[in-house]
């Protein structure tokens, strides 16, 4: 490769922000460069007038009425629902895993079938700028190889994990596996794809996470096992996926369905050693800063304040929790709590692929949250979660998730077409410069589509699926 400049209007979030400091470290560059250096890294993000001398013979890209963005993260999606997000059943959560999910999930026991979704899922992914995501996998290991080989041919980053399930119903039935099994295959895993590419977890684009479905799916045998193969392996970089306090449907919601059935104070402490009956530990903790919890829509004040001590970080899904009718996240009680929030499609719960579709469902349902709970998020938040957030959630935030010197060039060329185009060409602006900025970014976001992601990079490599 060689020193590459890219001219487009620049937005990121520069430094090392919390959620609530997104506006301050928001930059807007109209006529901006991008350098990225033969070695894949960011040599300079600024005016193009300032471009430094040593990049004056850089290979240079002009996007007239381009943007360059940092590219998407995506912290919870299911690769074996990669068909599954049209997916109707009559009914939420336990029911649509039960009607729809768990069948559709089990198609991916045929080899060539996993093969072919996996060849999808991840063009569907380039499709929408997603350059990192953090995957809730197949139960099936042929499955899992062909999503990290693709990923891997791709050029993309990937932390993924096999479902582990090993308790459930007669639909649930191919995907369950006995509880040796369960660590077998788990270890087997990691042992086989986490850093597979480069040999260190600090350079890889390819992780693996151990994926407890939810605590539902699994027992506090399986609990304590994973704790204890989690122990051994956490010093490696691998990471904890799952999901949180997702639904609470009177009666047959998941939140007091695992409460019972594990008898504990909350459901967070099933994640957190403390699954045996009254809280009680049982075993170690699966919580940390390499621990992503999918929805915590309906989490206590408690459960909030021990994500936020153990780094564990929350991958929050509009978009699947108005599909599968789970209610809202509380945005302002959430941030306040100091965890860390990003943005999941949870494609299929979610019926989208692009995380900018996932920012402004967010940015829909937290103006609509009741009373006082009602928040117009800044823009400057929405492509935080979408961005660093995402990176600082997969613990890589010192590789990439913005345009920082020095961090890995992961970006999108975004050239707008269709009605992206002519809503930004004939936009209204305020005569305040920061808020003219604020709704160009917010124009972006809402409006942004496939069509008009141009181009995707990795490391400064162009990603062509
Ligand atoms: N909880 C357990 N499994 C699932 C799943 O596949 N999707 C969602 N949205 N929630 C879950
Ligand atoms: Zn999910």
């Amino acid at each position: 490769m060689t020193d590459t400049v890219h001219y487009g209007h620049i937005f990121h979030l520069a430094g090392s922000p919390a959620v609530t400091e997104a506006v301050d470290a928001l930059v807007s560059i109209p006529d901006g460069a991008l350098v990225v250096g033969d070695d894949g890294t960011v040599k300079f993000a600024g005016e193009k007038a300032d471009v430094p001398d040593e990049f004056a013979s850089a290979e240079s890209h002009d996007h007239p009425g381009g943007y360059l963005i940092p590219g998407f993260v995506d912290t919870h999606i299911h690769f074996p629902q990669t068909y599954a997000g049209d997916s109707y059943g009559g009914g939420q959560l336990l029911e649509w895993l039960n009607l729809c999910i768990f069948p559709s999930e089990s198609k991916f026991a045929d080899p060539e079938f996993a093969q072919a979704a996996a060849v999808e899922f991840t063009s569907r992914r380039v499709a929408a700028g997603t350059t990192a995501m953090m995957v809730f996998g197949s139960a099936f290991p042929h499955a899992q190889d062909s999503l990290f080989t693709e990923t891997q041919k791709a050029g993309l980053r990937i932390v993924a994990g096999r479902g582990i399930q090993t308790v459930g119903g007669d639909t649930a039935k191919p995907l369950l596996t006995s509880e040796e099994e369960a660590i077998r295959l788990t270890r087997a895993e990691i042992d086989k794809w986490h850093a597979a590419d480069t040999g260190d977890y600090r350079t890889a684009l390819l992780h693996v996470a151990i994926v407890p479905r939810f605590s539902l799916s699994v027992t506090t045998e399986t609990l304590k096992n994973l704790g204890d193969l989690y122990d051994e392996y956490r010093d490696r970089g691998v990471y904890v996926h799952s999901h949180l306090n997702e639904n609470n449907r009177p009666g047959t919601g998941e939140v007091d369905t695992t409460k019972e059935v594990y008898q504990v104070d909350s459901y967070l402490d099933t994640y957190d050693g403390k699954f045996l009956p009254g809280s009680q530990v049982g075993g170690k903790s699966l919580l940390g800063p390499r621990t992503i919890l999918a929805h915590c829509v309906h989490c206590q004040d408690a459960e909030l304040a021990r994500m936020a001590e153990t780094g564990t970080s929350i991958s929050h899904c509009p978009v699947s929790q108005l599909f599968l009718g789970s209610g809202t996240m509380p945005w302002k009680r959430t941030v306040a709590a100091g965890v860390n929030i990003s943005a999941g499609t949870d494609f299929g719960g979610g019926d989208e692929w692009l995380i900018p579709r996932v920012l402004g469902d967010a940015f829909k349902q937290h103006i609509t949250e009741p009373g006082d709970a009602g928040v117009s998020m800044h823009p400057a938040e929405m492509l935080f979660i979408g961005t660093v957030g995402g990176a600082r959630a997969l613990d890589m935030e010192d590789r990439f998730g913005n345009f920082d010197q020095g961090k890995e060039a992961d970006f999108l060329v975004i050239e707008p077409v269709d009605a992206l185009k002519s809503t930004l060409d004939n936009a209204v602006r305020s005569d305040d410069a920061d808020l003219a900025r604020d709704q160009t970014l917010f124009g972006l976001l809402m409006g942004l589509r496939e069509s008009s992601i141009a181009e995707v990079y990795v490391q400064g490599r162009r990603v062509t699926v």
